[in-house]
């Protein structure tokens, strides 16, 4: 027996997982001590009232006996119909129309992202911006796949465009981008889909912050031509809608997408109906109200919340004068840490004289050295209060 050997090539931990353990291990030594947590994306507003009734109506549904649901539809991938068609009315209203067998309901993007790499041979060369959401260099480490990396820094605005000298098959692009917030325009992103057509390489587009997106900037990648033809978007409720503990979320594979001659999104559902049994009927029924009218109107005001407390953090950054980006279309402000401290030094001058903990931007590649992250998806109250803790230190 030989265990998968490209696992030894990860770090001990996931970047999420060893913060949670130093910031544990703090509040234990500490119990006296308030320690604020600005460091993973979990959402703290509750789910809104539309979403609530929604999932409150589909438990009762499942208490009757003739309305009661065991495995949801195999025709969708265990997509109920109310679901997908509130996703396509959602990219309709955007322009971008979609049949509900292009429509894949999921756990989250996470999984998603992680999970679709079963489609795709061990031997296509994956190029992953730096820094990035530290799953997709993960999940490809363990499938021994060969990595390039497409800088992101503050000479790029942090949005690497295509390089022609580079020989990559699969691309990730997240935008708004976690963990520097950084957004990609529609010339931005026609230039990675021309040059994935021109290759034959295919876009893994990551678009868990649509819903930060402000102005004219494009939410998703099919709001550029050709992006169809090579691109597999993936979608989260848990930004949008506050379901980090709920779980749903959705990707869409075009039926022009094939490579080898064969309709990806065909192999994705082969792939989902074998080793994935769907997402309950309670939330899916939740994640169907947030795209009415009257979730819309409830989640804009969260993201209105979040937005507020990015805004907190920016106007203490600008008072300390120390540089940063993010914060406008995503819940993310991405900080130079000061005083010349590399990002795990910064951690722990933090964590130790402040009470605070953000994320080491080292943790999303090598570019993020330096670099810190804080989240805006704390409470109003603790991100005012870390805010005047971090002035207070560095002032
Ligand atoms: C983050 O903090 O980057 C995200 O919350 C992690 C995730 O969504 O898995």
């Amino acid at each position: 027996m030989e265990i998968n050997r490209h696992f030894l090539g990860l770090k001990e931990s996931y970047l999420f997982a060893t913060v949670g353990s130093k910031f544990s291990a703090y509040q234990a030594a500490h119990p006296d001590k308030k320690v604020i947590k600005l460091s993973i994306g979990d959402v703290t507003l509750p789910l809104a009232p539309a979403v609530i009734s929604a999932m409150h109506a589909a438990v009762d549904e499942m208490s009757r006996r003739e309305t009661f649901r065991g495995y949801g539809p195999d025709a969708t991938c265990y997509g109920y119909p109310a679901l997908i068609d509130s996703i396509r009315g959602h990219y309709a209203r955007r322009g971008v129309t979609f049949e509900a067998g292009e429509i894949f309901i999921s756990d989250g993007a996470k999984s998603d992202l992680a999970n679709i790499l079963d489609l795709f041979a061990r031997e296509n060369t994956v190029l992953v911006p730096d820094p990035v959401y530290p799953v997709y260099v993960d999940t490809n480490v363990m499938a021994g796949r060969k990595i390039l990396y497409a800088d992101a820094t503050a000479e790029n605005g942090f949005l690497p465009l295509p390089d022609e000298g580079t020989e990559a098959d699969l691309i990730y692009l997240c935008s708004p981008n976690n963990p520097t917030g950084a957004c990609y325009d529609r010339a931005g992103l026609k230039a990675w889909v021309d040059y994935a057509n021109r290759r034959g390489a295919v876009i893994l587009f990551d678009a868990a912050y649509e819903a930060f997106v402000q102005g004219e900037l494009p939410h998703s990648i099919y709001e550029v031509e050709g992006a169809r033809e090579c691109a597999i978007e993936f979608c989260s409720y848990s930004k949008t809608a506050g379901f980090t503990g709920v779980r749903c979320g959705y990707t869409v594979v075009p039926k022009e997408l094939k490579r080898g001659g064969v309709q990806l999104g065909k192999l994705w559902a082969r792939r989902q109906s074998t080793k994935f049994n769907g997402v309950s009927y309670i939330s899916q029924m939740g994640a169907a109200a947030v795209f009415s009218e009257a979730g819309e109107r409830e989640i804009a005001k969260n993201l209105s919340y979040y937005r507020e407390n990015a805004a907190v953090i920016g106007q203490m950054l600008d008072r300390l004068g120390i540089f940063y980006t993010g914060g406008k279309h995503s819940p993310y402000v991405w900080m130079k840490c000061p005083k010349g401290m590399d990002s795990w030094t910064f951690f722990d001058y933090l964590l130790e004289n402040a009470n605070v903990v953000g994320t080491p931007g080292c943790g999303f590649g090598k570019n993020g050295e330096g670099f810190f992250r804080l989240t805006a998806f704390g409470t109003k109250e603790n991100t005012l209060e870390a805010c005047r803790r971090i002035e207070d230190l560095l002032r």
